[in-house]
Formats: C-alpha cells, sequence, structure tokens
C-alpha cells in the first residue's frame, strides 16, 4: 500500500502515525486530507537510520551527534531541508523535521523501503493521539485504512520536537516537549536549553503545530494545582497521580501512584480518551505535574486539553 502512495498507520513507540511516502506530494496531500491538518502544519519525516535520512535533511555536527546518540528513539531534529523532500511536507518551510522511531516493527518496515515515511499522530486534527491500534480504528472508522497493529505504544507520549541551529554558537531548543525529557538533553550537550513557550512567541522558532488548541477530549478539562482544595461536582473524573487520592470524583484515573511521570506517560492518552468515551462524566480535573522530566510533556498535553484557564 505505502509503495502505491496511500496511507498506512504505522505503530512507533511514542504514538501511531499515519504514514505515507514522504517523497510523493500527492500521497502526502492524502495525509493532510483525512487528518483534516491544516496545510502551515508540516510533518515529520521517519527513516530507519541516521544514514537513510541523510539524503533528506543537512545533518551539521551537533545534529549528528544528536542523532547518534538517542536515535532510535523519541527524539526529532528540526534541520535545513533537501531537495529531496516536497514543499508541502515541510508546510513550504526550509526545515524538515527528522526522527528515527524506536519500534521493532516500524524499524523493518521502513528498511524495507527505499523512502522515508512522512508521518503525523494518526488522530483527525486537534485530536488525542492515538496509543494503541483501537485508537487509530476510532479516528478513522470512516476511512480504508490500513493498519499495522504493534500493540500499545510503550511511551506514549510524542517525541521531543528539537530545534538544531546552524550556527554552532546557538544552543538547540526544545519546539515540543516530548519523549525524551529536557534535563537528559541539557546533560547531554552540557548546556542549559529553552522550551519555546507557546505562551509569548518571542524571537527564536516556533514550531507551526503549537499555535492551536490540541489533544482535546469533546468535554470540558481543567487543569488544577494539587496543593489547592477542590470541591468537585456531580459526574467528575480526576486525572491524577500518588498513594492518596481525593474523594468526591465518580471516576479515578491515578496515573502513577509512585508520582513516576515514565509510568504515567502512556496512561495519559488513554484516560483523556476514557473520559471522552464515557457519557456519565461532565467535566474531568487533571493534577498538574512537577515540572521536571516527562512531567513537562505532561503538563503541555493537559495544558492543552484543557479549556477554561478559570475553574467553574
Ligand atoms: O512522536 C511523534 O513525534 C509522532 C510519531 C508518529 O512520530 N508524530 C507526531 O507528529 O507527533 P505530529 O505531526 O502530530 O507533530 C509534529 C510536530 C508538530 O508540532 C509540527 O508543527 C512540528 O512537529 N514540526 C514538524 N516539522 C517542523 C518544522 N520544519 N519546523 C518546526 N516544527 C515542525
Ligand atoms: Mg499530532
Amino acid at each position: 500500500m505505502l509503495r502505491r502512495g496511500e496511507c498506512v498507520a504505522i505503530p512507533t513507540e511514542t504514538v501511531y502515525g499515519l504514514a505515507a511516502d514522504a517523497t510523493r506530494p500527492d500521497s502526502v496531500a492524502r495525509i493532510f486530507a483525512w487528518k483534516g491538518r491544516p496545510a502551515f502544519n508540516p510533518l515529520i519525516v521517519h527513516g530507519s537510520s541516521y544514514e537513510a535520512l541523510l539524503p533528506y535533511a543537512h545533518f551539521n555536527p551537533l545534529a549528528e551527534r544528536l542523532a547518534k546518540a538517542f536515535w532510535p528513539g523519541p527524539l526529532t531534529l528540526v534541520l535545513p531541508k533537501k531537495e529531496t523532500i516536497p514543499e508541502i511536507v515541510t508546510a513550504g518551510h526550509a526545515t524538515v523535521a527528522v526522527r528515527v522511531p524506536n519500534h521493532p516493527l516500524t524499524l523493518t518496515l521502513l528498511r524495507e523501503l527505499d523512502f522515508p515515511l512522512a508521518a503525523p499522530s494518526a488522530n483527525r486534527s486537534g485530536r488525542i493521539s492515538p496509543t494503541c491500534a483501537r485508537d487509530v480504528m476510532d479516528e478513522f472508522e470512516a476511512f480504508p485504512l490500513g493498519i499495522l497493529d504493534g500493540g500499545p505504544c510503550s511511551i506514549g507520549l510524542e517525541s521531543t520536537v528539537l530545534y538544531v541551529p546552524q550556527e554552532p554558537d546557538r544552543p538547540p531548543k526544545i519546539l515540543r516537549p516530548g519523549g525524551v525529557a529536557l534535563e537528559t538533553l541539557q546533560a547531554f550537550l552540557g548546556q542549559p536549553i529553552d522550551i519555546e513557550s507557546t505562551a509569548s512567541p518571542e524571537a527564536g522558532y516556533r514550531s507551526p503545530g503549537l499555535l492551536s488548541t490540541h489533544y482535546a477530549p469533546s468535554k470540558p478539562l481543567h487543569l488544577i494545582s494539587p496543593e489547592e482544595p477542590h470541591d468537585p461536582p456531580p459526574r467528575a473524573a480526576w486525572i491524577g497521580y500518588g498513594a492518596t487520592t481525593p474523594s468526591g470524583y465518580d471516576k479515578i484515573w491515578n496515573l502513577s501512584t509512585a508520582i513516576d511521570s515514565i509510568e504515567a506517560a502512556p496512561r495519559l492518552f488513554q484516560a483523556l480518551r476514557a473520559f471522552d468515551r464515557d457519557p456519565t462524566l461532565l467535566v474531568a480535573y487533571a493534577w498538574e505535574w512537577p515540572e521536571e522530566g516527562l512531567g513537562r510533556a505532561i503538563n503541555d498535553r493537559l495544558r492543552r486539553a484543557s479549556t477554561k484557564k478559570n475553574l467553574p
């Protein structure tokens, strides 16, 4: 199907992707159409290895070091694109996002193909990313989509998107927090790096996909601080963590009793989807995570999923 230019959903360690031949504009156009994705939001190009991606992006020495250290894995590098990547993939940008996913089935698939795969998360635009084949089916019920079932995603949150500037003295910048923690990148680079703030887009480089609301369930979700006492209304769900759970909620999703963000990550989107599906629940209250490790990425997704900033 992929060789014919069609779309196939593929498993990765982060989330499922909606994949097609990254070198064919017609195939990539189908991804945008099926997802209902705005044309200004560029896609990630997936390859089987660093070497396999060399024909598609310019790697400077820092990008090469990062690729060799973190691939296959949940790190996406934003680098100057080569001519081999059609403009539709990068939404007209001079940069292309590339990564090598760490999933045995998809790595085998990528090695079999003589082209890389453009793949956004396999959800309809603005919805929660799918972390198992069932989720993908729910998203694309009406489409003749082939799904490669590779089981549940081990990380369960999208990759970290890192912009690597060409100037050697400028530090890289995280455009989207994800599966590789800020602390891990800082330790590797031996210097502090910034996370591009979606709230204050000052100078620098922004990820076009972060402009809008994302990851949203269809019902209200509020992000609350664990320190604030909260009296839930009827038919409310709690999405939190820790050894003791608060009372008064009709449904509890404890993402990690040990407050371990790595354990919590693959449960987050599952909880958001289950909340969405349960007709008895009207509203969810999610506890903010400590801003460290994968807690940053979890908070980022929860902030995007939350509807109102003020509680009723
Ligand atoms: O884990 C993942 O990254 C998954 C799996 C399937 O690989 N993919 C994924 O793709 O999350 P998507 O399309 O849902 O998110 C890609 C993000 C978007 O925020 C997009 O704006 C950003 O990467 N991006 C892609 N190309 C870019 C570029 N040239 N410059 C800046 N940001 C870019
Ligand atoms: Mg997405």
